[in-house]
């Protein structure tokens, strides 16, 4: 059987740094699935339906084995759920890493059978995150090298009144 990745987050909304860790991803893995988290401890701007769409949106490379899914609950039961082998994780910079350590135990602590994998971000995306995209289209800029076209359109209907 091949081996499943679940790459699970917030996505509010995706950028082209989720994009290059879910390509990296589908390289290492037999199927990713992108898995958009109701539960993520954050107020977010767009809906679980329509950052599943904007990731849905994205001109995947042709051939890559990709799933869009929504998860409520444990990641670590969502994960068993869908056969999932790994989490994968992506990896910014140093900063991340104190979350994401805490995470991994915490998951490893809730199943044993869950192991996290983290995949280091291309240079051009290590500085990208959704909450600057936000930033950046309220206060009226352009966020058309960090994140597709359709989710810079959305983020600019839901932000610029
Ligand atoms: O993109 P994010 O916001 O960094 O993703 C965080 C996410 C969604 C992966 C995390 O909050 C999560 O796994 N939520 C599901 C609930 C859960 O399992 N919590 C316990 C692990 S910390």
């Amino acid at each position: 059987m091949g081996k499943i990745a679940i790459y699970p987050g917030s996505f509010d909304p995706i950028t082209y740094g989720h994009i290059d860790i879910i390509e990296r991803a589908t390289k290492v893995f037999d199927k990713v699935v992108v898995a958009v988290a109701y539960d993520s401890g954050k107020d977010s701007l767009f809906s679980v339906e329509e950052r599943k769409s904007f990731i849905e949106k994205v001109d995947w490379p042709k051939g890559a084995n990709i799933e869009v899914d929504a998860f409520q609950g444990l990641l670590v039961e969502y994960v068993l759920k869908k056969k999932g082998n790994v989490v994968v994780r992506g990896l910014r910079a140093l900063s991340d890493f104190e979350y994401e350590f805490q995470m991994a135990l915490i998951n490893r602590k809730l199943s044993e059978k869950v192991e996290t994998m983290f995949l280091m971000a291309g240079e051009n995306f290590s500085y990208l995150s959704s909450r600057t995209m936000k930033e950046i289209i309220s206060l009226g800029g352009s966020a058309e090298a960090f994140v597709p076209k359709h989710v810079e359109e959305a983020l600019r209907k839901k932000l610029r009144k």
